[in-house]
């Protein structure tokens, strides 16, 4: 199949009619979101706002194609001057900027890292390949989030770092968690995979810890397909964060005209994105308050019409802690057994609505499992076991919000009748 994207025809942002095999940019960006639809309604569909591929070719026009030109200096400016990290820099993913978090802690074997277990892989894995010991920790009852009150046990002298997750993109209770990480001289490292704009008492997350990690990929809200962020709150780290993601070298700093030559100064990887990513994230950067707020009136619409399930006691709904902010990432239920979410999910199903459960206790993994301490951490079994998530993303209708709330009650319903009859 030929492409012809209108390189160095069509590189302004007026330009609506680059063409791809005889498509209109908006036929195109149509085609990429409705491709190959396996159910009516999905999970995820990842949210276009139409400048997208405009950027892209502004990017392949300016002829810098790797990282850190105009795009990523955009993306990473708006992250410093809209949530007030010290120092943003664009990675390839939320997991290579939790793995440089591990490489600026300077992490020894047998360094111990605390962190929920109700956690995606990424988050343990950033720590373990530092020969660090993971410690799990049990999750909060009504919420997801790592349960503070259960930390000051798991302190020993080895400990190095708390990481947190704030699940859903409600905010961990970070007053606590920055008294005790101060207490102890511990790291405070905040996964905010989920927390982009997101507030703690009205301060923004992934500001609070020394260093914070943000993910752009296509399931997030703001997305770029595969992208993180990595933001650097405490300025001594800042220089070493720079060379750490450019292979240990000080190439950054050469392009800023700080050094005449660069050379390897570190251990470092390739964390840097190419700046066409950076691009595509930009347009996303430029609407997210569009982003955010269709996000919000669809969780709102969920919360609204799923209320009575939460009243009859047919399953919770996500609790908003007083201190958190909501940015919509994502809307739960927790159910009240592995039976009835089993029976939500298959009852969606066959009216083609995909719904989804979501971590798995890495506690019990069986590559981690065997090395556990045998804690039993009950509500990262129950979240594992019971929480579902429903479809959300930018262009879910109304209509289409209703007929999932209306599946997800009529299989509630159903299902608790049949089991009083049992
Ligand atoms: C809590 C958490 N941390 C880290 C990641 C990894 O993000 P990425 O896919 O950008 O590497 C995820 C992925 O969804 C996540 O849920």
């Amino acid at each position: 199949m030929v492409y012809n994207w209108g390189i160095g025809l069509q590189s302004s942002k007026e330009s609506q009619v680059i063409e791809r095999n005889g498509y209109t940019m908006s036929q195109l960006l149509k085609t990429i979101t409705t491709s190959a639809p396996t159910t009516d309604i999905p999970f995820n569909r990842p949210c276009l706002l139409g400048n997208e591929l405009v950027n892209m070719m502004e990017c392949l026009d300016q002829g810098h194609l790797s990282g850190n030109g105009d795009f990523t200096k955009r993306c990473e400016r708006f992250f410093e001057e809209r949530f007030g990290f010290k120092k943003a820099l664009l990675t390839t993913s939320c997991t290579d900027a939790l793995e440089m978090t591990a490489l600026l802690m300077n992490l020894q074997p047998g360094d111990e890292v605390i962190m929920p277990s109700f956690t995606f892989v990424s988050t343990a894995n950033a720590f373990l390949l530092r020969g660090a010991k993971i410690v799990f920790a049990d999750s909060e009852a009504d919420t997801p989030n790592i349960d503070v009150q259960k930390l000051e046990a798991l302190i020993t002298e080895k400990t190095r770092a708390v990481v947190v997750v704030h699940y859903a993109g409600m905010a961990c209770n970070m007053d606590a968690l920055l008294a005790l990480t101060q207490r102890h001289h511990l790291f405070l490292i905040e996964d905010a995979a989920h927390a982009i704009d997101a507030y703690y008492k009205g301060k923004t997350l992934g500001s609070f810890g020394q260093m914070s990690t943000f993910s752009f990929h296509e399931t997030k809200n703001i997305i770029c397909g595969e992208g993180g962020l990595l933001a650097v709150n405490d300025p001594a780290l800042i220089d070493r964060a720079e060379i750490i993601r450019e292979k240990g070298t000080n190439r950054t700093a050469f392009f800023r005209g700080q050094v005449d030559k660069y050379t390897w100064q570190d251990i470092g990887s390739s964390f840097l994105p190419a700046d066409y990513v950076a691009a595509f994230l930009w347009a996303q950067l430029e609407n997210m308050a569009q982003i955010q707020s269709r996000r919000l009136e669809i969780w709102r619409h969920y919360e609204q019409l799923l209320k009575p399930l939460a009243e009859k006691g047919l399953a919770q709904l996500p609790k908003i802690p007083q201190h958190a902010s909501n940015n919509a990432h994502m809307f739960y239920l927790v159910c009240n057994s592995l039976e009835q979410r089993t029976y939500i999910i298959d009852t969606l199903k066959k009216d083609k609505i995909q719904a989804v459960f979501h971590y798995l206790p890495l506690h019990e993994s069986p590559y981690y499992g065997p090395h556990h301490d045998g804690r039993n951490l009950e509500n990262v079994t129950r979240y594992a076991d019971c929480l579902l998530r429903l479809p959300l993303y930018y262009d879910l209708t109304p209509e289409l919000v209703e007929r999932v709330a209306k599946v997800v009650i009529a299989a509630c319903v159903s299902f608790e009748l049949a089991s009083r009859e049992r």
